[in-house]
């Protein structure tokens, strides 16, 4: 399973990349809106921070409502960076969001269907030719509701239909979601820079490194 960061914030794309994990940056409206940066800039600098990553997501603004509004918008994102081929159009689950999706893959345009909620939906987005599904577990077990199995029963589809797209474990909230999705099969996960610093500690490793350092200390001070 690959990893994907979950973030518009630059300065954790570049230590998740420096790290040498990512192959990829998602971003959604609500990140872009939290960094309070113009949203082409920001798609073009984390564009240029990530040279060697397969994906940049960029969604389309929650005010574009049919296909023709997306695909502009999309023609747009697309030249973002001198045309960077990173650029993935990310597309809201809506029956426009379809067009838009088999519109922009027919151009040989990276898509990514977003805010999956269902089997049936993620079947759709895969026949409507996305590069990328995104189902959201984290929003489902908010509801009570399991999002894992949600990812696995994807997986499962696709391994069966032989369906090409690839599955990215989206709205991830620990690291046991990590852990789950990727036992699943998920092709990818998009997760945000604090779960990637939480998948990195355990507490028998910080005491571990605190044994060494006091063992070092007294038998060099001795
Ligand atoms: C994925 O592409 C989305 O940006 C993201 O995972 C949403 O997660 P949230 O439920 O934490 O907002």
């Amino acid at each position: 399973m690959k990893f994907f960061i979950d973030t518009a914030n630059l300065e954790e794309i570049k230590k998740a990349y420096r790290i040498g994990i990512l192959a990829g940056v998602t971003t959604n409206p609500s990140l872009v809106a939290k960094e309070g940066v113009k949203f082409e800039e920001r798609i073009a600098e984390i564009c240029q921070a990530v040279p060697h990553v397969e994906s940049v997501s960029a969604e389309v603004t929650p005010d574009a409502l049919t296909a023709d509004e997306m695909i502009a918008q999309a023609e747009e994102l697309i030249k973002i960076n001198g045309g960077d081929e990173k650029v993935t159009i990310k597309l809201p689950m809506t029956l426009a969001g379809l067009e838009a999706c088999r519109y922009l893959a027919d151009k040989g345009v990276k898509t990514n269907v977003t805010l999956i909620f269902t089997v049936n939906q993620a079947l759709l987005a895969a026949r409507a030719g996305a590069t990328y599904v995104s189902p959201f577990l984290g929003r489902l077990d908010d509801i009570s509701e399991d999002g894992v199995q949600l990812v696995s029963k994807i997986v499962e589809l696709f391994r069966i239909q032989n369906l090409e797209s690839q599955i990215i474990a989206a709205s991830i909230r620990h690291p046991d979601h990590v852990t789950r999705v990727a036992m699943a099969g998920a092709h990818i996960s998009t997760v945000p820079y604090s779960v990637i610093e939480q998948l990195s500690k355990h507490p028998l490793t910080d005491q571990g490194l605190e044994k060494f350092a006091a063992d070092w200390e007294k038998a060099n001070n001795k």
